[in-house]
């Protein structure tokens, strides 16, 4: 297994759509292996195909009991809302409130082509939504009210400006190393 670059905010593929996965071949299980491997090292929850720059429709995830891929995953009901603290690999460094459903069904197959059906609440439901959210090429920016979002452009657009890209990436690593509520974030692994 080995690790693979993260996608940024700015990338192209975070905004694209991912189609259903029609195989389940040696390429799949090995993009699963490198994708588990690279959310563990970050470290994070959840990893979206299109975070590592691959059009396949798929996630794995990882909320403390085990690493998981999900194939052709669905979310076929949601209830209920809760708003919490979530963050993004993608978009290192920066966390807002986010509503999302409180429970969700998710649906999929798992690698060896058996049917997944997850009912999931809480912090599991919100990685499942964030990642599904990837593959439909939805980052979370999107999920900002109006207000909110005008400040993360504004606040993106001045990393952009004043750091170059590693440099910036690296800042935000460290600033936020060691702050607690970002515990819902993708990048942020409970520990
Ligand atoms: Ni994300």
């Amino acid at each position: 297994m080995s690790q693979l670059p993260i996608r940024t905010f700015g990338d192209p593929v975070l905004k694209s759509s991912t189609p259903e996965v029609l195989e389940i071949d040696e390429a799949l299980l090995r993009l699963a292996g490198d994708m588990i491997e690279t959310m563990h090292e970050a470290p994070g929850v959840g990893l979206a195909a299109t975070q590592v720059g691959v059009q396949k429709r798929m996630f794995v995830y990882d909320v403390g009991d085990g690493a998981r891929a999900v194939v052709n995953p669905r979310i076929s009901a949601a209830d209920g809302e809760w708003t919490y603290e979530e963050g993004c690999l993608s978009v290192p460094g920066m966390a807002w409130p986010i509503t999302r459903a409180k429970e969700v069904h998710l649906e999929g197959r798992d690698l060896h082509g058996n049917e997944v059906s997850i009912e999931a609440d809480d912090l599991l439901a919100r990685v499942f939504q964030h990642e599904v959210d990837h593959l439909d090429g939805v980052l979370l920016l999107e999920r900002l009210d109006e207000e909110q979002r005008r400040d993360a452009m504004r606040t993106l657009r001045e990393m952009a400006l004043s750091l170059p890209l590693d440099a910036a990436r690296d800042a935000d690593r460290d600033a936020d190393r060691d702050v607690a509520r970002y515990a819902s974030q993708e990048m942020r692994r409970p520990r």
